[in-house]
């Protein structure tokens, strides 16, 4: 039995529908907004479920609803690491040639092969490295265009996903005019565009500068968290289903170590599974251990990586390290506090916003409930343990 090998998945996005806790609800909701002609641009931190979202929207538009509600397609663009045209165009063609639906998958090699027909030229050599030295920026965005054309023509309702979307912004050719006319004009009224980003200044950003050509097209929502009674159950069902039971205390203790953030959840979930032996009892010592043994992982992770990079920087970097201390240390409602900022080594307390600022466009920091916090609860977490100043008491506040 694969589930028992495998109860919970945390290396990858989520495709199992049964696995997938907690989304039908908001998948239905945006699949309502997306058949109904407008765009949507979802913001969501790093590791918080945003392709795993994808997967269950997928699902949700693959049903129909009723005769004036046919099921949609949906083509996702993976632009993690686009920083270029031709990089974009290679993404496309990735998307299109590897769609996980084989009617999908052919007719896209279809239209890719009449596409290449068309420009002389084979698509891959983009995305390759031998691209002919003829081949000039002006080509490349012609290129996209068409190959853009090509997808759309894919399917008579189709959504196409831009995961990662905010990447676009650092990309040189003006891939938002291209995305506009290809996609949002009047021969792609069958389409239906849904943006994701992690970094949320970044995405507003580009849909709301009026000067950027997807300004205003484009409902905005924040991906929802897992309801903490849904992820409590699903836990639950998942280590009996597979032969270890897990305590209460264990489950709740798990998911407050975590706030039910969904990777580090579903890793600490696995990490305790894996310490206990076939028909074993998962119990509140196995998630302290496990909790503790991935709280030391930081140490050499990219978390680390960057901490080091800021340390190592100008005084705009110290403040962030200063600020992410901070909000480890004491929460994020006290980030206005003069005294605590004095204590964390700040010249001055009007510093914390824009260091917090600078760690939101990192996507490190992000805002909730007007309340800041540290993504990564993990890192968050490691931050607090190595903190030499958590047991200062605080000196009481001074009038400004
Ligand atoms: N709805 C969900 N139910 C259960 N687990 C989930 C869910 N969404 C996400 N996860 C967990 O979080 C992990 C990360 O999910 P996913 O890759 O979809 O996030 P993401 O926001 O796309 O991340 P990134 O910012 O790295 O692209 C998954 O491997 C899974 O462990
Ligand atoms: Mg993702």
């Amino acid at each position: 039995m694969p589930s028992a090998l495998n109860p919970f998945v945390w290396d990858r996005p989520v495709d199992d529908p049964s696995k997938i806790v907690g989304m039908d609800g908001f998948a239905n909701q945006v699949a309502l907004i997306l058949t109904g002609q407008t765009n949507v641009a979802l913001f969501g931190p790093r590791d918080t479920g945003k392709t795993t979202f994808i997967n269950q929207l997928a699902l949700e538009l693959a049903k129909s609803h009723g005769d004036d509600a046919p099921p949609f397609d949906v083509l996702r663009v993976n632009l993690q690491r686009v920083v270029s045209i031709p990089g974009f165009i290679g993404c496309v063609h990735d998307a299109m040639v590897g769609h996980p639906e084989k009617r999908l998958r052919r007719a896209a090699q279809r239209q890719i092969g009449a596409l290449e027909k068309e420009i002389g030229f084979d698509i891959k050599v983009i995305k390759g490295s031998m691209r002919s030295p003829a081949s000039v920026p002006a080509q490349d965005a012609e290129t996209l265009h068409a190959q853009l054309l090509a997808l759309r023509s894919l399917s008579e309702h189709l959504v196409v996903v831009f995961d990662e979307f905010q990447r676009l912004r650092h990309c040189p050719g003006d891939p938002l005019a291209i995305i506009r006319s290809a996609l949002m004009s009047s021969g792609a009224n069958h389409v239906s565009l849904l943006f994701t980003g992690s970094i949320r200044n970044a995405l507003q950003m580009m849909l709301e500068r009026s000067d950027e050509p997807i300004f205003g097209e484009a409902a905005q929502l924040q991906l929802p968290e897992i309801n903490r009674v849904d992820f409590l159950e699903y836990l639950d069902f998942q280590f009996e289903a597979s032969g270890k039971r897990a305590d209460e205390d264990a489950l709740e203790y798990l998911l407050n170590a975590t706030g039910g953030h969904p990777r580090s959840t579903q890793q600490l979930a696995w990490e305790c599974w894996l310490a206990v032996p076939a028909g074993g009892r998962v119990t509140l010592e196995t998630v302290i251990r496990a909790h503790n043994g991935l709280v030391q992982t930081i140490e050499r992770s990219e978390f680390a990586a960057v901490l080091s990079v800021l340390m190592g920087g100008d005084e705009g970097e110290i403040n962030e390290v200063r600020a992410l201390q901070l909000v480890a240390d004491r929460g994020g409602d006290t980030v206005t506090s003069r005294a605590i900022a004095l204590l964390d080594g700040f010249s001055s307390h009007s510093r914390v916003p824009a260091a917090l600022d600078r760690l939101q466009r990192r996507g490190l920091v992000d805002r909730r409930d007007r309340s800041w916090y540290i993504v990564d609860p993990l890192f968050a977490e490691w931050l607090r343990r190595a903190s030499p100043l958590i047991d200062r008491p605080i000196p009481a506040e001074e009038d400004d």
